[in-house]
């Protein structure tokens, strides 16, 4: 019986399959009722109990073999039929493949970013759920500051602690508390307010805010850095800073550029002034340095911020802030290949 076993390996091992009939021809050789291996287990039944346990053994592991070599079998001409199937017609079309597009929204903060990186600017990140201190009373907002309503909040499970970010100027104020000037970041993020979404505004959207501290920073400076970035985004290169007020910098200031007035939607958008409101900065608070550790004898700072989708909008002269959030591709579509 051993031998017979082991002359079926053999001839097991050196069967090759040339073609799929071929396992057909093995299975019934060997696996089928009257085949050979069938025949040994009838035989096998017949002999005397000593040894038969190990010759059990033997027997099992060779119907194993043969079995799993069928399958083996099936499966890789099952797949020269597929790979024969994928190349059958060279000459057919190519699939067509779509390109990403970036989102506006992405493709405008990269740019803002890359313009202030070249004069040595860094990004920070910080929490989208902010604490009351980082979001608000760090930067001159303590509570009942009426200043407070300038920006609608949303608070987290009535903890009038916890909120959802109104601005990433909170970025900047774990910035100062972590480093010493000299500071030169921008916080790119999403930021909430309890707004009603219209086609101006939205309860979610993305602002880019800087930062400057060192020695002696001034005004001069913040104008020149704005100058050179509206400049480099735009291609607008007069500018036109209102006094305004915000309670974590004095003086404040809003930024204009000079739109012009030579088509329709100039006119429209500019509200017939040529002029466009883009962002909002001055010069940080002392009592915001100190709030954070940072001697405000020793440095001075500036800040900025700004809404990516309102950039976005007057880049791409998109009418209405709810696009940027309804996914549709017919939109989403036209940002391909912008970085
Ligand atoms: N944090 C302000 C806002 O969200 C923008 C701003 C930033 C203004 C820095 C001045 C300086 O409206």
């Amino acid at each position: 019986m051993n031998e017979k076993i082991q002359k079926i390996q053999q001839d097991i091992q050196g069967f090759i399959f040339e073609s799929e009939e071929r396992i057909e021809t093995f299975r019934i050789k060997y696996l089928s009722k009257k085949g050979e291996i069938s025949v040994l287990f009838k035989e096998f039944k017949t002999l005397p109990s000593w040894g038969k346990k190990q010759l059990g053994t033997r027997l099992n592991d060779l119907k194993n073999q043969a079995q799993s070599k069928v399958q083996q079998a099936k499966i890789s001409f099952s797949r020269q039929i597929k790979n024969r199937e994928d190349f059958e017609d060279l000459t057919k079309p190519g699939m067509p493949f779509t390109i990403g597009a970036r989102h506006p929204v992405s493709v405008v903060k990269n740019r803002i970013v890359k313009i202030f990186r070249n004069i040595g600017f860094i990004t920070a990140e910080g929490p989208e759920i902010e604490d009351d201190w980082h979001n608000f009373t760090a930067l001159n907002l303590p509570t009942y500051h009426p200043a407070r309503d300038m920006q609608d909040t949303f608070f987290i499970e009535q903890n009038p602690d916890i909120l959802l970010r109104t601005h990433t100027s909170s970025v900047q104020i774990r910035y100062m508390k972590s480093h010493q000037p000299p500071i030169r970041i921008l916080s790119p993020g999403r930021v909430y307010r309890n707004e009603a979404i219209s086609a101006r505004s939205h309860c979610m959207f993305h602002q880019i805010e800087g930062l400057y501290v060192d020695k002696q920073v001034s005004f001069a400076d913040l104008k020149q850095t704005l100058q050179y970035f509206t400049t480099t985004l735009f291609g607008k290169s007069r500018l036109r800073l209102r006094p305004s007020y915000f309670p974590f910098t004095e003086p404040s200031a809003e930024v204009d550029v000079y739109w012009g007035l030579e088509t329709e939607i100039d006119q429209r958008i500019t509200k017939g002034t040529g002029w466009l409101e883009i962002m909002g900065c001055g010069m940080v608070d002392p009592q915001v340095l100190r709030n954070t550790g940072i001697d405000n004898e020793e440095f001075s700072g500036f800040a900025f911020g700004m809404g990516i989708e309102r950039i976005a909008l007057l880049l791409y002269q998109i009418g209405d802030i709810r696009s940027y959030f309804e996914n549709d591709l017919r939109f989403l579509k036209q940002f391909e290949g912008a970085l």
